[in-house]
């Protein structure tokens, strides 16, 4: 293609962004402008008149000790607070605390961010510096709150007090001037939901999530924990960097990085901090022995094979959205000796046998695990690795990375498949049938003849409630980051129908609950949908410990572009692409995303008897497409001869297919 073209591309990129405007941009989340007000007054209590001016622009005075106010950012938030304090005497006092969910409003604890065990304290509250003087305040930086919808301002004293124009400086996404500036859509009417606009909206929430843990790499969470709380940590090896979840715990997490680096490439495709991410794990690689840690610093705990191998998929996602083979190349003889690690503990039994247990929370990790296998697996498998040796010119390791990963796979199918249960167990004498392991399995095409997918993915069904699905290796609890595996695996084996319904039920519970902030998505939650997670391992958690805003619940978004519109890349940058729309009962959508090779777009609508979709891809790539339904294809007009069910393969540059579906 002419080189010209693309850099003209790029050029108008930096200056309007990429996304075609349209009734979706009414659903991002973002704000328009980094400085933000409340937009709304949650409660008064005791001796404060006109609380409400401070969402006009007004003053409030507060006029007696423990009288507060709480006022609402109207969704998820993250920053530094600032304020007018008007009129004051030497004995005012004010403090501010934070809160994700409404439960934690409190004036005088915010939820809790730095410990999590029930039996200690709170976070507390951010007290004015003494003596309060007038004028313009700003909270100091290191108390910056990362994540929080609720801001609640309480007098400590009786003396009167009178205060205006609060805000948040917004602290995410440092780098980005215009925070709405996607170069990714998506848009879909959803007749079967109560809410018509549902799914374009949970596309918006995971991407503005994903946004919100985009930070400072100077505005980690420190740890161990202060009394209070403190942002100011160093959370990795270069800025911006992302990190797990927006309130906390604001450090790297690898296997978040397993579904958060596809939110961010369909949506601002802003894939820098996901290679910062990465880089920091790579960097505190243990020589000898080609250990990981599986959280950065300043945690950097190490001891979890399942994290491991996260951190290579991970690894792979980021050069196949970007194409940044040089960083591949500085990085690959530490990736090499990270993934020989794993391979190292494949005894002669053909498995991997676990011993670092640290896990996503579940219970019974170690051994012969079947998800610890086929994230190995994946970690191992032709398309990570073949491709990546490939590209690093290894060609001898990529087909001995070849072989382990077809005889890993016979060897998981006769160890943990159970004919009767038609799922797999958990480990080899396990009578648990996992959501992990299942749905993993399904993903990543552990499975050797169709049938075993469809069993799983019916199979799976019997964990569903009206809250979503409970894990069973983590009883009680819903766990989007393993729900959102389970959503891909329902699409991968074809049952759209089931993959709609757990998204409807599971995250339209995150988004709608007014116990969350109905903005950016919940981390966990038990099975009656309160507020809790991991409640197994021996903590008495604060269920205020919950983050609202976390990375790995974000997989919709991921999955409406690549299985509803069904546009994926299949080499870096989108080189090759491929187009298999999963049309889920839905009368139309539409969407795409950006690489640096230019705009990549699908708009598609289904009528009985008519199918029809309108590809955009940048010229001189090629791709592949997979039509949903049988019939007379035409291709630019031109009807196809050969059968319609076969892949008809694309130069780049604007198509429409149309199938005739009608008998
Ligand atoms: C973080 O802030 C605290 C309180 O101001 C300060 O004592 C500490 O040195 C800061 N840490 C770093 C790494 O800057
Ligand atoms: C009000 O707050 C904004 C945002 O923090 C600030 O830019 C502005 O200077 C403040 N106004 C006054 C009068 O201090
Ligand atoms: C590779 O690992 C070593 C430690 O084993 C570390 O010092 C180095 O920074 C790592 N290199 C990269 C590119 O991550
Ligand atoms: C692999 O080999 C090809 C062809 O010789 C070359 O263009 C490419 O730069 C090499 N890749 C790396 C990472 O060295
Ligand atoms: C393949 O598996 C064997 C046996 O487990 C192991 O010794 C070898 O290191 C593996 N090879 C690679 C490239 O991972
Ligand atoms: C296998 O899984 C079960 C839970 O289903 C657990 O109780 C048991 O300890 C595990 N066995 C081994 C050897 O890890
Ligand atoms: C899944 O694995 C089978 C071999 O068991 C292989 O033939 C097939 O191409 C794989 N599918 C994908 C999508 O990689
Ligand atoms: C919901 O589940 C939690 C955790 O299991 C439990 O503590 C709580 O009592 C339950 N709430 C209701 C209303 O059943
Ligand atoms: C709080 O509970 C944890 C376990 O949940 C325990 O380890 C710790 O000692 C307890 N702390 C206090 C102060 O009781
Ligand atoms: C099929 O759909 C396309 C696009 O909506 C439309 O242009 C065409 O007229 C339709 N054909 C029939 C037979 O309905
Ligand atoms: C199209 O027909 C082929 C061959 O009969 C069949 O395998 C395939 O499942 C059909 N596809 C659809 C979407 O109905
Ligand atoms: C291809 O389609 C895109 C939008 O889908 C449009 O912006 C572009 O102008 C089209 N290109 C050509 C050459 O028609």
């Amino acid at each position: 293609m002419p080189f010209n073209v693309v850099y003209v591309l790029l050029l108008v990129n930096v200056a309007i962004g990429v996304a075609p405007d349209g009734p979706w941009v009414d659903f991002n989340l973002s704000p328009e402008s980094k400085t933000i007000y409340p937009s709304g007054l949650k409660g008064v209590y005791g001796a404060v008149s006109n609380a409400h001016n401070l969402i006009d622009g007004g003053d409030a005075t507060f006029s007696a000790k423990d009288s507060y106010f709480t006022l609402d950012f109207g969704q998820e938030v993250g920053g530094l607070i600032s304020l007018n304090v008007d009129t004051a005497s030497p004995e005012s006092r004010i403090a501010l605390s934070f809160t994700e969910s409404p439960l934690y409003i409190s004036p005088t604890t915010s939820d809790d961010s730095a410990v999590q065990c029930a039996n200690m304290s709170y976070d507390g509250v951010l007290a004015l510096p003494i003596p309060l003087t007038t004028g313009y305040w700003t909270m100091s930086a290191d108390r910056l709150r990362g994540g929080f919808r609720y801001l609640t301002i309480v007098s400590g004293a009786d003396s009167p007090v009178t205060i205006s124009n609060v805000s948040c400086s917004i602290t995410f996404m440092p780098h980005w001037q215009d925070l709405r500036d996607y170069a990714g859509y998506f848009y879909a009417l959803d007749p079967y939901s109560s809410d018509e606009d549902f799914l374009t909206k949970i596309w918006y929430s995971g991407a503005y999530t994903v946004q919100t843990v985009t930070i400072a790499v100077d505005t980690g969470r420190k740890d161990p924990p202060v009394p209070g709380w403190e942002n100011n940590a160093t959370a990795g090896i270069a800025s911006p960097i992302i990190v797990d979840g927006a309130k906390r715990g604001r450090a790297v997490w690898s296997a978040d990085l397993g579904l958060a680096v596809s939110t961010q490439f369909v949506s601002t495709n802003d894939l820098i901090p996901t290679r910062n991410a990465i880089a920091t794990l790579f960097s505190e690689q243990n020589p000898e022995t080609g250990q990981l840690p599986y959280s950065g610093p300043p945690l950097s705990e190490e001891g979890s094979d399942t994290y491991q191998a996260w951190t290579l998929i991970g690894t792979y996602n980021y050069h196949l959205y970007s194409g940044d083979t040089a960083w591949l190349q500085e990085t690959w003889a530490n990736y090499t000796k990270a993934l020989q690690y794993l391979e190292d503990k494949v005894d002669s039994t053909g498995l991997l046998y676990v011993t670092a247990t640290g896990d996503w929370g579940r219970l019974w990790q170690g051994g012969y695990n079947s998800e610890a296998n086929a994230i190995l697996y994946k970690a191992s498998t032709r398309r990570p690795v073949f491709k990546a040796s490939t590209i690093m010119n290894d060609t001898a390791l990529a087909a001995a990375y070849a072989a382990n990963a077809s005889s890993l796979k016979t060897r998981f199918n006769e160890g943990f498949w159970s004919p009767t249960e038609g799922m797999y167990r958990d480990n080899l004498t396990s009578k648990l049938y996992p959501q992990d392991a299942n749905s993993l399995a399904v993903l990543f095409n552990l499975t050797i003849f169709a049938e075993q997918a469809s069993s799983v993915s019916a199979g799976l069904t019997r964990y569903w409630n009206e809250v979503g699905a409970v894990s069973p290796e983590l009883p009680d609890n819903v766990a989007p980051f393993i729900g959102a595996m389970e959503l891909q695996a329902h699409f991968a084996s074809g049952n759209d129908a089931r993959a709609m319904d757990l998204l409807r039920v599971q995250w339209g519970y995150m988004l709608y609950t007014p116990i969350s902030v109905q903005s950016t998505l919940l981390e966990g939650y038990t099975s009656n949908g309160s507020l809790y997670y991991r409640s197994y391992d021996g903590y008495d958690y604060d269920a205020s410990f919950i983050s609202h805003s976390h990375g790995w619940s974000t997989g919709p978004t991921s999955a409406l572009t690549f299985y509803v519109l069904g546009l994926t890349v299949t080499s870096p940058q989108g080189q090759t692409w491929s187009v298999a729309p999963h049309t889920s009962g839905l009368p139309a959508a539409q969407g795409g995303f950006e690489t640096p090779l230019g705009w990549f777009g699908v708009m598609w609508t289904s009528t009985t008897g008519n199918f029809s979709i309108s590809i955009a891809t940048p010229e001189g790539t090629t791709g592949e497409v997979q039509l949903p339904f049988n019939g007379t294809v035409s291709v630019d007009g031109n009807v196809l001869a050969h059968n319609t069910w076969e892949i008809i393969t694309l130069a780049g540059g604007n198509h429409t297919l149309v199938v005739q579906t009608s008998k």
